[in-house]
């Protein structure tokens, strides 16, 4: 009997021991039925670097073939004429369409989700907000203002009691603030010495991870498991309540607020004021009065501009805290450039921190904060990569993946060398967006680039200026597999305040 137990657990070793090989390979086995769906399951834990190794082995492109009847293979490619092709010059057949839709329904229709004419209104709505002198100056104000009296006091704090902080947390609240504040001209105050629990921004990073996995499993799973209300689609669907209650608040508040003329003249403009006051005439698709357009709107401005900007921070003092030359390099800069203590940051000014700019895009692209992008064609096209397409099928664009690739970037690659964005004449270089894709490319191309660059600039300047920044010692780096380009374990280290005459 003790035999026949042993036999057993060893067979059952043995068999497990081949499939873990099978499944682990560079390229996947296609079992029957189940298609490549098994080793994408395995590999999901560190499904960027795998990305990276698969497309590296199969020359830029690579078909994944889903599980039988599910319609759900999926073309990833980092083939940079295929980027271009799909985002620029061959747009018109490249919508977000339904599938998109489907994914990313917990954003209704904001402009990520929105096609043709209604991208159009949001876009130009979009743009004309972003353009506007008084939301410019509300935007700098919001964020120097949280940076001097609520970021620098933190890690004031942390210095004078020798604790570790979690400097992923610390951007992603400060984010959260400079965000909210300018959606709703409410400050949540999400970053103080006590650290609350905030639950929209939980739930906000919930609903990041569980749309991520909606991306690679098969449609009919996650909308069974969606029906049955378990795992990740639970989390999204609470989540998704947990936003639509605070959104609701928010628009109520803004309303009673406007209705009681509490608002004066040349007062700070937030995008929900802007938005309940839109011109009808002129963006006939767009409905002031309605609020699923304004929680819309609000959910998706979240989404689009707080967690990018904090991932692309603590990506940027990840390198930098590997990289100290650069970090004696951007001190030069900003020393020849701007006092000690200065109250408010001229853009002239910030453009001259050349290195410290080549440091940010060194960073951003190496850890995109938007990793993938998800497309298909409306009608079936050919690839300039010889790829054919069917109408629907599904393409990733694997921005991660495409910023390590040696055949675009050369064989330092993936290392973080500011000086590849410095032209011999001392100034940024531009790299084609099909190579340098973290902002995406073509009419698509992320509308908040400007901002993000400058607020990701001040907040360096203001603490390279003023602390020391060093990693806490064995630590695990490990991405979360989500749709923002997250660290699982946080980012931990020991902040000192320098010294300076
Ligand atoms: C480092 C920070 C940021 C990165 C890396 C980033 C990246 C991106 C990417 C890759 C897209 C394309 C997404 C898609 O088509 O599915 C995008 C779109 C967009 N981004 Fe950003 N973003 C950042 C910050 C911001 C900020 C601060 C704002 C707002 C002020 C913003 C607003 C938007 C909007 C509205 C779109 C949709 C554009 C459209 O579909 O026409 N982003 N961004």
């Amino acid at each position: 009997m003790a035999l026949k137990g042993f036999l057993e657990i060893s067979i059952a070793f043995v068999i497990f021991f081949i499939f873990s090989f099978l499944l682990r390979k560079k390229t996947l086995t296609n079992w029957p039925f189940l298609g490549m769906l098994p080793g994408l399951i395995v590999e999901t834990p560190r499904f960027y670097d795998w990305i990276v190794e698969i497309l590296e082995a199969t020359g830029l492109t690579f078909h994944f073939k889903g599980p039988w009847f599910t319609r759900s293979d999926l073309l990833f490619t980092v083939d940079p004429a295929n980027i271009n092709h799909i985002l620029s010059s061959n747009f018109v057949n490249y919508p977000k369409g339904p599938d998109f839709r489907d994914i990313f329904e917990p954003l209704g229709d904001g402009i990520f989700n929105a096609d043709f004419d209604l991208w159009k209104d949001l876009r130009k709505s979009a743009h004309a907000l972003l353009s506007r002198q008084d939301f410019q100056g509300f935007t700098k104000s919001t964020t120097v203002g949280v940076v001097k009296n609520r970021l620098l006091p933190v890690l004031d704090h942390a210095d004078k009691t020798d604790t570790v902080v979690d400097l992923q947390d610390v951007f992603q609240r400060f984010t959260f603030d400079t965000t909210l504040t300018l959606v709703t001209g409410y400050d949540p105050k999400s970053l103080s010495m006590d650290m609350p629990h905030v639950e929209l921004a939980i739930a906000v990073e919930d609903a990041e991870e569980a749309i991520f996995h909606r991306h690679f499993r098969p449609r009919i799973f996650w909308k069974l498991q969606s029906w049955l209300g378990f795992g990740f689609e639970k989390k999204l669907r609470d989540a998704v309540a947990v936003g639509d209650r605070a959104c609701a608040n928010y628009i109520s508040a803004k309303r009673e607020e406007i209705r009681r003329g509490d608002r004066s003249e040349g007062e700070a403009m937030d995008l929900l004021t802007y938005y309940m006051n839109i011109d009808k005439n002129k963006y006939e698709l767009l409905n002031p009065n309605d609020d699923k357009f304004l929680r819309d709107s609000m959910l998706t401005f979240i989404l689009a501009g707080r967690d990018t900007t904090s991932a692309g921070l603590t990506w940027f003092f990840f390198l930098l805290s590997k990289n100290p030359k650069a970090v004696t390099k951007i001190r030069g800069e900003i020393e020849a450039t701007f006092e000690r203590s200065v109250n408010w940051f001229d853009q002239v000014d910030l453009n001259k921190l050349v290195y410290l700019y080549g440091a940010i895009y060194e960073s951003l692209r190496l850890y995109p904060p938007v990793p993938f992008n998800h497309k298909s064609p409306a009608r079936e096209d050919v690839l300039p990569s010889g790829h054919r397409v069917d109408a629907n099928a599904k393409i990733v664009l694997a921005f991660y993946a495409l910023a390590r690739m040696k055949s675009v970037w050369g064989e330092d690659a993936s290392e973080f060398k500011p000086e590849r964005w410095i032209s011999d004449s001392g100034v940024l270089r531009h790299e084609p967006s099909f190579k340098f894709a973290s902002f995406n490319a073509g009419p698509r191309t992320c509308i908040g680039k400007q901002v993000a660059l400058t607020h990701m600039a001040i907040v360096a300047v203001e603490i390279l200026q003023n602390y020391d920044i060093t990693a806490v010692d064995g630590q695990r780096v490990e991405l979360v597999p989500s749709v923002i380009l997250r660290m699982k374990h946080g980012f931990k280290v020991f902040v000192r305040k320098r010294c300076l005459p």
